[in-house]
Formats: C-alpha cells, sequence, structure tokens
C-alpha cells in the first residue's frame, strides 16, 4: 500500500494556549550537571560567579523558561541549609542517592543567580524523603518572605535582600519507588504531601504545587498511586506530576520510535484518573500535568551501576552521560509532539535534564561545551513552538511493531503563533526506508508562505555528535511546497521536520 500523510489545520481547531513551560528543564545536583556543568571556575568562560559562560549561551539558545532543581532522587536527603550561606562554612555531605561527595559550593542562592542569567525561573523540589513539613516551609520562607523573620532575614543576612520569589514546588520526588530514600504508600504520601502543601500555601498563597504521581507506567501501583494520593492533595495542589524514559536496549528502532505512544497512553490516564478523582470530590478544579522528568535514558546505565558501586563518594563524577544518537533525537522529537497535542492539560514539562547528565548540552572539563543529537528538536519546539496548539486532523499509513499496534507512520501537530502571524508544523516520518509526502490543508491561513522547512536527518541511526564534530546537525529542505491552502512536504525518511509558514514581509 502506498504510505501516506494528511493534516488539516484550522484557526479555530484549538487545543490550547501552550504553556511555554512545557519547555522546561532540569539540573540536579547529581554526576557532572552542576559542577563541571554550569559552574567551573577557572575554566577559561567562567564568569566571576564560576559560571560557565558557554553553557549559559546554549541555556540561553534554547529559551529554557523553568529549570527543576535540586533533584531528583538528590532531594530526598537534601539538607536545604547546608547550602546557604558562607560558602567556606558548608558542610561537605555523602550524597546518598548518587553516592557521590556534595561539596554544597552550589546551592539554593547561587541557582537562582544562575537561572536569573539565562533568562529562566525555578523549579524548585522540597525534600518529602528524610524530612517534612517544617522544613519545606522553612525554605519556602527562606526564599520568599520578604524580611522580618527568621528565616527571610538569614537569607538577607546572606546576602540576597530581595525575595527569590520562586512559584513552582515539587512536594518531594518519586516517592513510589523502592530507590527514594523516605519512599512512602499513597496514603503515607498523600497525608504528609496534603499537609505540606496546606502550610506552604499559608506562607504564599500566590505558589503553584505539584504532587508526586507514579515514577513511570510500569510501577505495579500505576495509577491507583495517582488516585490515592490526589484524594488526599486535591484541594492543595495544582498538579501532579509524570515521569517516564524511554530506551532502545534491544535496538529495535521501530518499536523505539513508537514509544511515543506509550507517553500518550500514559498522559490520557493520568488525566482520567485526575478527573475521577475531581469528580468523586464534587471539585470545581482540574489538576494539571507537570511532565517534569522525560527523555531517552539507556546508554550509560552499565557503567553508572559500576561506579555508583564500586567508585563511590567522589566528587562530579561522570554520570548518567548518555551520548545521544540520530534515533533518540526522533524520539525526543515525537515526544515533543506528543505533549504539544496535550497542552491543554500538560501545562509543564522538563526535559531531563539539561548539562551532562542525560542531556542536550555536554560540556568538556578542559575544552568546550557541545550539542548532542537531542538538543535540535528541542531547540525547535521550544523556538517556534510557543503560541496555540492546533488540533491536528491528521491520517497516516500505519505500522505495527513488536509492542505497538497501528503506528502511524508519520505524527505531526502545528502551532499557530498569532503574534508572529506564523504556523509551525512538526513532522516526524518514523518510517526507516521510505520518504512520505505529507499534504496539508492549511485551512484559513489565508496568504502564508513558507519561511523555511528544516529537516535533521542522517543516513545513520547510530550517529552521534561530540565537542569534536557535529555528525547530526539541521539544514535546509527545499521539498516543501505552498499551493493556496496546500502544503505538499516530502519527509525523508527517518526524519525530524520543521515547516515553517508565515506572512512575508
Ligand atoms: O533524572 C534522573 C533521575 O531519574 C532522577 O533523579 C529521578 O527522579 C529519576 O528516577
Amino acid at each position: 500500500m502506498q504510505k501516506y500523510a494528511k493534516m488539516v489545520i484550522d484557526k479555530d481547531f484549538k487545543i490550547a494556549e501552550i504553556d511555554k513551560r512545557i519547555y522546561g528543564s532540569f539540573i540536579e545536583h547529581l554526576g557532572r550537571a552542576v559542577y563541571q556543568g554550569i559552574y567551573q571556575p577557572g575554566h577559561p568562560t567562567a564568569d566571576e560567579n564560576g559560571f560557565r559562560k558557554d553553557v549559559m549561551e546554549l541555556v540561553e539558545e534554547l529559551n529554557v523558561p523553568i529549570v527543576r532543581y535540586p533533584g531528583g532522587n538528590f532531594v530526598s536527603s537534601f539538607v536545604w541549609e547546608d547550602s546557604v550561606g558562607p560558602v567556606e562554612q558548608r558542610p561537605k555531605r555523602l550524597e546518598l542517592a548518587w553516592r557521590s561527595l556534595e561539596t554544597n559550593e552550589i546551592g539554593v542562592n547561587e541557582f537562582s543567580k544562575w537561572t536569573k542569567a539565562v533568562g529562566s525561573e525555578i523549579m524548585m523540589a522540597v525534600n518529602l524523603g528524610t524530612r517534612g513539613v517544617a522544613d519545606a516551609c522553612n525554605l519556602l520562607e527562606y526564599c520568599n518572605h520578604p524580611s522580618g523573620t527568621k528565616y527571610s532575614d538569614w537569607r538577607i543576612s546572606h546576602g540576597v535582600k530581595d525575595p527569590l520569589n520562586i512559584k513552582t514546588w515539587c512536594l518531594g520526588n518519586e516517592m513510589d519507588g523502592p530507590w527514594q530514600l523516605g519512599a512512602k504508600t499513597p496514603v503515607e504520601y498523600g497525608r504528609l504531601a496534603a499537609e505540606t502543601a496546606k502550610a506552604m500555601k499559608l506562607i504564599d498563597p500566590t505558589i503553584e504545587l505539584v504532587s508526586c504521581g507514579s515514577s513511570n507506567t510500569q510501577m505495579p501501583t500505576f495509577p491507583q498511586w495517582e488516585a490515592t494520593t490526589l484524594e488526599h492533595t486535591y484541594d492543595y495542589v495544582d498538579y501532579v506530576s509524570l515521569h517516564q524514559y524511554f530506551g532502545n536496549p534491544d535496538n529495535d528502532t521501530e518499536n523505539f520510535l513508537a514509544q511515543s505512544m506509550e507517553m500518550d497512553h500514559f498522559i490520557k490516564t493520568v488525566i482520567a484518573t485526575c478527573d475521577f478523582v475531581k469528580a468523586k470530590k464534587r471539585g470545581k478544579k482540574n489538576i494539571n500535568l507537570s511532565f517534569d522528568e522525560w527523555n531517552v535514558w539507556f546508554h550509560a546505565n552499565e557503567a553508572d551501576g559500576d561506579t555508583m558501586k564500586n567508585h563511590p563518594w567522589q566528587q562530579a563524577p561522570a554520570l548518567l552521560e548518555d551520548h545521544y544518537t540520530f534515533e533518540d533525537a526522533l524520539v525526543v522529537g515525537l515526544l515533543l509532539i506528543t505533549m504539544i497535542k496535550h497542552s491543554d492539560r500538560v501545562r509543564m514539562a522538563c526535559l531531563a535534564q539539561l548539562v551532562n547528565v542525560i542531556a542536550p548540552i555536554m560540556t568538556e572539563t578542559n575544552g568546550p561545551a557541545w550539542k548532542q543529537t537531542i538538543y535540535y528538536p528541542y531547540l525547535h519546539a521550544s523556538k517556534y513552538g510557543r503560541g496555540v496548539a492546533l488540533q491536528p486532523v491528521l491520517s497516516s499509513s500505519k505500522h505495527d511493531t513488536k509492542d505497538f499496534k497501528d503506528v502511524a507512520d508519520v505524527d505531526s501537530v502545528a502551532v499557530w503563533n498569532p503574534e508572529k502571524d506564523e504556523v509551525t508544523i512538526f513532522a516526524v516520518n518514523r518510517d526507516l526506508k521510505d520518504d512520505i509526502t505529507l499534504t496539508c490543508d492549511i485551512g484559513n491561513f489565508e496568504g502564508y508562505e513558507l519561511l523555511e522547512h528544516i529537516v535533521l536527518e542522517c543516513d545513520d541511526l547510530k550517529a552521534v555528535n561530540s565537542a569534536a564534530a557535529e555528525a547530526v546537525t539541521p539544514k535546509q529542505s527545499d521539498e516543501t511546497k505552498v499551493d493556496g491552502r496546500t502544503v505538499t512536504s516530502n519527509l525523508h525518511k527517518a526524519s525530524w521536520n520543521v515547516i515553517r509558514l508565515g506572512r512575508r514581509a
């Protein structure tokens, strides 16, 4: 059968105004993310605070609106008080989640400075593993209360006069996971999170709170975890978190490229569970979704196991340094398309993570920062995916893979930016053998012309980038034509495509 893809878009078929925070990311005190990642005094590009300017430039190019911090699993034994005040007095601690040495040279205030410098904001996580309500409240008072109290005055005494004004807070991390320090049952977590949330909103009613969802879809308690915990937290929280990582350990690329369907199913299940709790409570508000950890993660697993087991307590060991292939970039593109399609309920998301640790940006300790393959779909989505997500009426030929049925050969979504008068179509051709023509009826976007068609493709699905060379880099395609309201694009086999339409000045 002839392979095909047809799409209809229209200004009036709207999913939602996208919350820019779905293009968020994550920096954890893990491996070389902080130390030797964003912070490396003595590096030729370091600024007066020790922040690497080469890294900052790449983060600014990505225009990352929010960065989750400081973990991750790290947060579950984080003693935030160790990370503030005079640096020379800060204690070194055994960091139990990653069995590393934490020097606390970078803490809450330094990270806040860094996020401001790169034009971003913090999504702060509190420790509900080994700590509880009081510690979370103290941290919030330290960060957000103007002055005149123990912790706000403590902040001021540390040289930070103005409140950090952190608006988004995660109530712990992956509390359902047996690996988590202080892991909890759903009832234990639900009660603790509700009481913490209640107290935090008394301190600062303007904050938004994220209740921990399941660590992934394979957790035995998924989705009962969401149902039980939200029954406790519903009145106090605004979001529930989703985490999921994808991988290709069996080297089955077709199956790997279909895994965005699992993300889609995950999102739909969590929405259904949130709405069930809302109905049960006769609630008025929706609980929205914060997909605050997502990415491909599998390449470095074996090496990481060895480092943590046999070489513990190093400062900034190389951990989770996955080197991403071209096919990983296609999956990241498909995951972004999936989240944009659910942008009415997925209001925040964090590509996990940002620098060195399962990251789009890598650093050489004695050299430059460089872009992994996955940098590009993330860049394109963050840059051109702002505005209104349009409901795509999409039909495509399909195929089956080992774990998935009826996988669309082409997946696509479009975003309309009314301010710039532009529409961007994101499309992945998952087919590994054939080019496929995408025919798109652009409805009432009259007079729109082709601005550019960017394509990311590579003959070698396993190609990786490095500090020395970019094997995978975007280029311009001349295979899109606009004729009246019909856009016809030749999508090369195994390719990520960004088709930008607008009015030429
Ligand atoms: O992002 C790496 C780790 O993955 C995080 O610390 C944890 O939350 C998840 O399991």
